[in-house]
């Protein structure tokens, strides 16, 4: 094992358990890219402000494009002893160039440059996964685009309710998905600071030009407290939060898909090649992907957990704890990039159960709530009209029989206010039809919202 570059303060060697327990490039490797980013970045700063030659800051930049194409090549390989991501490269350039290489590290801690290639990594991170959440959304569109009409069972309790359709129902999952999308702009928003330059905690007596850095990497502003600077993690906690709520959503939506391939709901099928069968019973059919994304909600809340809770206790500024932050946000970021790019083509080859969905809308008494109405609409106060479907509702139960064709006669001892007009207006069609205030279930409500989430995809 290379000696290490703090060497010159040790006696000994680091044992080699320790060397193992400190290292973090099994997991922090993913970063290289961002590190050389960084890197290039920094170094150009040196050499615009004289704090190197800019020969030098030239052949270090030279030297860091070089070791990019190694590793993308795979004629470089990580070194699984050294310490970190940072520590590798830096030690790679150093063989490679001699003593210009040894001058990167000028006016630069890895405290703000593992800071700096985190917020860079993760910016990207974030606008993959905002444009699998764009193209969740657009799935969901074109389902409810072919289910306008659709009618299927609204539950609450999941007891059958209210007759909706099944582009109103999913069109709330569109809902929820935009305001995820725009707490990972926001979050993006406020990731876009540039922490370089802060160096280990206290600046630097160097004349660094820390708005030249922030323009070339692209950040919108230059973090102002140094010490900030190198132990913020809170923009970690708000993309795993905003990841959890989002992971929240797709679990609720995968709830709903496991019930709705149940022989008790059959209400759409699954593509063969998003489905499972059973090693022992051949009938089966399982939508293992819902039940994973269910699963794995539950993973990244610990993942949100471990974050918050490792931040908590710590004292300014920088703590080696928070090496501990990479492996969990990292698992988040894979984690919901995984689900969203499964569930988009399970749910776009999903087939679509119309006339089940319809015949269950036929039982429950769906429509008791459009048979006071009725009556209201004809003068009758809600109470009282309520109080009389139940009555029938009753009546039906006891009979055998639904609202739809229980005769008028009997419509008519509970109320004369009933006339044959009665079977029109507790249609499943009408009632749908007929529930067309603003973000209700009614097609040209429905065509309402998928304008607006389109206009907001497009905005
Ligand atoms: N691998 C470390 C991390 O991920 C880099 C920062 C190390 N800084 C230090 N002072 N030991 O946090």
């Amino acid at each position: 094992m290379a000696s290490k570059m703090w060497a010159g303060r040790f006696s000994k060697e680091v044992d080699e358990k320790v060397n193992d327990f400190n290292s973090s490039i099994s997991f922090d490797a993913r970063m290289y890219r961002h590190d050389i980013q960084g890197s290039i970045a920094h170094a150009t700063m040196l050499g615009e402000c004289g704090i190197i030659d800019i020969s030098e800051s030239k052949s270090i930049i030279e030297g860091l494009k070089k070791i990019l194409l190694d590793i993308d090549n795979g004629d470089l390989h990580f070194d699984p002893n050294a310490e970190d991501i940072h520590m590798f490269i830096e030690e790679e350039l150093t063989q490679r160039l001699g003593s210009a290489g040894k001058r990167l590290h000028t006016a630069r801690s890895r405290n703000d440059q593992v800071a700096l290639d985190i917020r860079l990594y993760l910016r990207d991170e974030v606008k993959e996964i905002i444009g699998l959440v764009d193209e969740l959304i657009e799935t969901i569109v074109v389902l409810a685009e072919k289910n306008l009409t659709t009618v299927m069972p609204g539950y609450t309790h999941l007891q059958r309710a209210q007759p909706i359709t099944f582009a109103h129902h999913v069109m709330a999952y569109a809902q929820m998905l935009l305001r995820d999308k725009g707490r990972l702009v926001d979050t993006a928003k406020r990731m876009n600071a540039l922490p370089l330059g802060s160096c280990a905690l206290a600046g630097t007596t160097y004349p660094i030009d820390r708005e030249l850095v922030k323009d070339i990497l692209g950040f919108d502003e230059v973090m102002l407290n140094s010490l900030d600077g190198v132990s913020d993690r809170d923009f970690c906690i708000e993309l795993a939060s905003a990841i959890s709520i989002l992971m929240m959503h797709l679990s609720r939506f995968s709830e709903e898909i496991v019930l709705w391939c149940s022989w008790e709901f059959k209400f759409i099928e699954l593509d063969d090649a998003y489905a499972t069968g059973s090693s022992i019973m051949p009938q089966k059919k399982n939508p293992d992907i819902t039940e994973l994304i269910r699963g794995k909600t539950g993973r990244v809340y610990g993942d949100l957990n471990t974050l918050l809770t490792m931040m908590k206790g710590l004292s300014l500024a920088y703590n080696k704890d928070m090496q501990e932050d990479k492996e969990a946000i990292f698992d988040s970021v894979d984690t919901v990039k995984l689900c969203l790019s499964t569930f988009i083509p399970m749910l776009s080859t999903m087939n679509v159960n119309a006339e089940n969905m319809r015949n269950a809308a036929a039982k429950g008494f769906i429509n008791a709530t459009d048979c006071a109405d009725y009556l209201v609409k004809k003068g009758l106060p809600f109470r009282d009209a309520y109080k009389i479907t139940g009555t029938l509702v009753a009546v039906c139960i006891e009979k055998g029989l639904i609202l739809e064709n229980l005769p008028i006669d009997e419509y008519k001892k509970q109320s004369d206010i009933f006339d044959s007009d009665v079977y029109e207006a507790i249609s499943l069609d009408t009632c749908v039809m007929q529930r067309k205030s603003q973000g209700g279930p009614a097609p040209e409500s429905v065509m309402e919202q998928i304008k607006y989430v389109k206009e907001k995809l497009n905005g």
